[in-house]
């Protein structure tokens, strides 16, 4: 039935083991999974499997930059910490050739199954067509003989064939269900749904949602699930245009949240938000956790920016972020991190009552590799409330609370190493609009080597990666009018 894996495979195994310990250890993080060496992007196949999380990636272990694809995997208990575990797809077969791109995981009779996608180049033209892999114990595993088990034939009119990828499985009433993406003929983004008895033999079920002109290009990774009450399409639309504060990446990532027809297959989308308000979040999946929660990963990264870890020839780019937690809530795609995180903090110090205006506070020494910060501020007199974070000299990254706008901002400009992108400015800076709570604004982060993940008030995100040339380990706190701090607890992930 099955077609065992190839040489491909034992060589990128080879490659990764003997090459490992040349990966320059400086910017890599501490507890977000990154590949052993070589370059990652999608989060691809996360699943609950025989007692552990297994999460799968884009890959292409020979050099810090894109290349054909393989499938990383990595295994954790706890969801924090991760095992490199040998990679389990490479592209070796005819249908596969040029790259085995992003795709999911379902198990099924106690197997673990990767549908993802088959990615071949002809004369310069891509064609992509959806595979299937299985293994009997979570780490080996072998091509079905029936690959492409969704070709062309099934596509036919509804998208095309050069643009037919990401798909994600999932259960439904009885039957495997697979959203994936693809685009119109005028350059619309699409999501397609398949339908399948036994994950090998699928039958085109819907067209799930088609974008409008003014929602990209082509949306890649679509997630389809239901969650408190709503069907919710998550994916990543390519040059969505900005609307206010939204999408102002060139590669975005959005949530359509509505109530899906399953007589029709059509989703009827009631809101559309952006996923994360921050510079570098792509591609997110989820995976339902054992106790049944929501749980989403993204590639902590973006696409076509400058990586400094590839440029200074680190031998690695690329990480994924925290898992968070997803709820709806009055149709409002909400995140906030994995519970199991927390188990993994460590208390630092805590201070209460601190007292801010325009003369700064200065807590020295305070911000380390794998700071965590908890961080609640009454800005009932204050025009706005600043945070140097990391500050060394005049380098920091800044984080700020305008109260008139209710915008909250985070800058990397002028920190650590310059990054560019797609985008016609540089793009180092973002806002996002979160109202206070009772006058408060309640902020965790959660900092990494090159990396920071930001919640404000529990409404909205902002994920950023930088790359400081000196280290700052100072945090500076300063406010227009009076800003009052209540609380700020520091602590660390441990590692
Ligand atoms: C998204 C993406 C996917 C594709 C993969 C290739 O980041 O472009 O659409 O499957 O990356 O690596």
């Amino acid at each position: 039935m099955m077609i065992e894996q190839t040489e491909a495979l034992d060589r990128a195994n080879r490659y990764i083991e003997q090459n490992r310990h040349r990966v320059n250890p400086k910017y890599r993080d501490q507890y977000h999974l990154m590949a052993p060496v070589g370059w990652i992007n999608d989060p691809n196949g996360a699943v609950y499997y025989h007692g552990a999380y297994h999460l799968f990636y884009q890959y292409y272990p020979y050099a810090s930059n894109w290349g054909p694809m393989h499938w990383g995997h990595a295994r954790s208990k706890d969801l924090v910490h991760w095992e490199d575990l040998p990679v389990a797809l490479a592209p070796d077969q005819a249908y596969d050739r040029d790259g085995c791109f992003s795709g999911s995981a379902i198990v099924h009779h106690d197997r673990l199954y990767l549908l993802y996608t088959g990615h071949v180049v002809e004369n310069g033209q891509t064609f992509q067509t959806q595979c299937l892999a299985v293994s009997d114990d979570g780490i080996h595993f072998v091509k079905s003989r029936h690959n492409p088990v969704i070709a062309g034939e099934l596509l036919g009119d509804h998208g095309s064939i050069h643009d037919f990828r990401d798909p994600k499985v999932f259960a439904h009433d009885g039957s495997f269900y697979a959203v994936a993406a693809t685009k119109t003929t005028d350059n619309r983004g699409r999501i397609l749904l398949f339908k399948s008895v036994d994950l090998q033999h699928w039958d085109f079920f819907s067209t799930l949602l088609t974008g409008t002109a003014e929602q990209g290009i082509m949306w890649e990774c679509p997630d389809f699930f239901h969650l408190d009450g709503y069907d919710v399409l998550l994916m990543s639309p390519i040059q969505i245009p900005r609307q206010g504060l939204a999408f102002r990446n060139v590669s975005s990532t959005m949530a359509c949240i509505g109530q899906m027809d399953w007589t029709t297959g059509e989703l009827t989308v009631q809101t559309t938000q952006e996923i994360d308000y921050g510079l570098d979040f792509y591609a997110p999946q989820t995976l339902v956790d054992e106790q049944g929660r929501r749980i989403m990963i993204a590639w902590m990264q973006m696409w076509n920016r400058t990586m400094p870890t590839h440029e200074l020839d680190h031998g690695w780019a690329g990480a994924m972020t925290l898992p968070r937690e997803l709820r709806v809530k009055e149709g409002r795609l909400i995140q906030k991190p994995v519970s199991l995180v927390y188990g993994q903090l460590e208390y630092l110090s805590g201070s209460e009552n601190i007292d801010v205006s325009t003369r700064p506070v200065v807590f020295r020494n305070l911000v380390g590799d794998n700071t965590y910060m908890q961080i609640v501020c009454d800005l009932a007199e204050a025009a706005s409330f600043t945070i140097q974070f990391a500050k060394t000299g005049q380098q920091a990254l800044t984080l700020r609370y305008v109260t008139q706008t209710e915008e909250f901002h985070l800058s990397r400009a002028g920190f650590g190493y310059p990054i560019t992108g797609d985008e016609r400015q540089p793009l180092n800076s973002r806002a996002v609009r979160v109202p206070l709570v009772n006058d408060q604004l309640i902020l965790e982060i959660f900092r990494d080597t090159s990396a920071i993940e930001v919640f404000i008030n529990g409404q909205e995100t902002m994920t950023a990666t930088f790359y400081e040339i000196e280290k700052g380990h100072d945090i500076v706190f300063s406010a227009e009018g009076h800003a009052k701090i209540g609380s700020f607890e520091t602590g660390r992930v441990r590692v």
